[in-house]
């Protein structure tokens, strides 16, 4: 039998998933949305995409949640995108009610999925389908590190005139301004990047990874990113519905791990058909701690203004 995937939200990031996870074959997938029509148009075009890229999976669109019954992954994409000028805290009053909706329904019809929150500001939502759906945390992850160390990769690569699929290099903490670019352990094919580069660069691309989701929304005036986001969405689907125990910096409940309890932070997992089966716990440089601790504060935060 396939698996099955539901994208809620038909938007540009929820139907740029659909489309990689058709595409790479993950299983049927499924789009919802509340708007009538959009989901079902996306899907059909999407499933007419079949001959020609070799994907056999069914694409199907709906506004109804039964339709989702069963699904073995939810990917909740739905909510307000930012605008220029917009912080991702701004999203969090709109984005708090559709999120809740969304994951209360999500884990009515698939008690057994595991829901992966891709809706800003992550940290935040993360916590409230974790909430609302009284599943346990090994069962709701957020989509974050997996997108900003993409493009720490990218900048890292384009500075080093190497392949981006070599350079291996992980953002944890907040999906925010604090996140963390860490340079200690970025490395092309074992090769530490501080040899290559000169501290001036690093931190410039450190600034840049920052700052990446905001340029994007600057050039796009009138949303933001979606390739990348979708993708990295499905990576993480992919992960688990092939139980491939792939490590991947994702959001993750933490309990005692890194010195925080009570919030999700963005940490490398393992990640295989339990959804997170491991955190990879390591030893921090004091001043990577602090800068974590101003993460885990800002997203504590955000956690309050849910309300939840
Ligand atoms: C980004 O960083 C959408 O927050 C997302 O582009």
């Amino acid at each position: 039998m396939r698996n099955k995937i539901t994208i809620i939200g038909a938007g540009n990031v929820g139907a740029t998933a659909a489309h990689w996870a058709a595409s790479r074959g993950l299983g049927d997938v499924l789009l919802l949305d509340v708007v009538e029509g959009v989901p079902q148009g996306k899907a059909l075009d999407l499933l007419q995409a079949g001959p020609v890229d070799g994907f056999s999976g069914r694409v199907t669109g709906s506004n109804d949640f039964a339709d989702s019954a069963g699904s073995d992954v939810v990917i909740i994409t739905a909510g307000l995108a930012r605008k220029p000028g917009m912080s991702r805290d701004d999203l969090l009053a709109k984005n708090v009610a559709i999120v809740k909706s969304c994951a209360e329904q999500a884990a009515k019809s698939s008690p057994e999925c595991v829901l992966i929150v891709v809706t800003n500001p992550i940290d935040a939502m993360v916590y409230t389908a974790f909430k609302v759906s009284g599943f346990p945390k090994n069962r709701v992850v957020g989509m974050a590190g997996v997108l900003d160390s993409a493009r720490y990769r990218t900048f890292l690569a384009e500075a080093l005139g190497v392949a981006p699929r070599d350079v291996n290099a992980m953002v944890m903490g907040i999906h925010g301004d604090n996140m963390i670019p860490l340079i200690r352990l970025a490395n092309v094919s074992g090769v530490p990047v501080t040899d290559l580069l000169s501290e001036e660069d690093l931190n410039a691309i450190v600034s840049r990874t920052q700052h990446g989701g905001a340029e994007i929304v600057n050039h796009l005036k009138t949303g933001s990113a979606f390739y990348t986001p979708g993708l990295a969405a499905v990576e993480m689907a992919q992960a688990i519905l092939t139980d491939s125990k792939r490590v991947l910096p994702c959001a993750a409940y933490v309990e005692g791990e890194f010195g925080f309890s009570g919030c999700f932070l963005g940490v490398p997992v393992v990640l295989g058909a339990g959804g997170i089966e491991k955190i990879l716990e390591f030893k921090l440089t004091d001043e990577e701690k602090a800068a974590l601790a101003e993460s885990e504060a800002a997203v504590h935060k955000q956690m309050e203004a849910t309300g939840l």
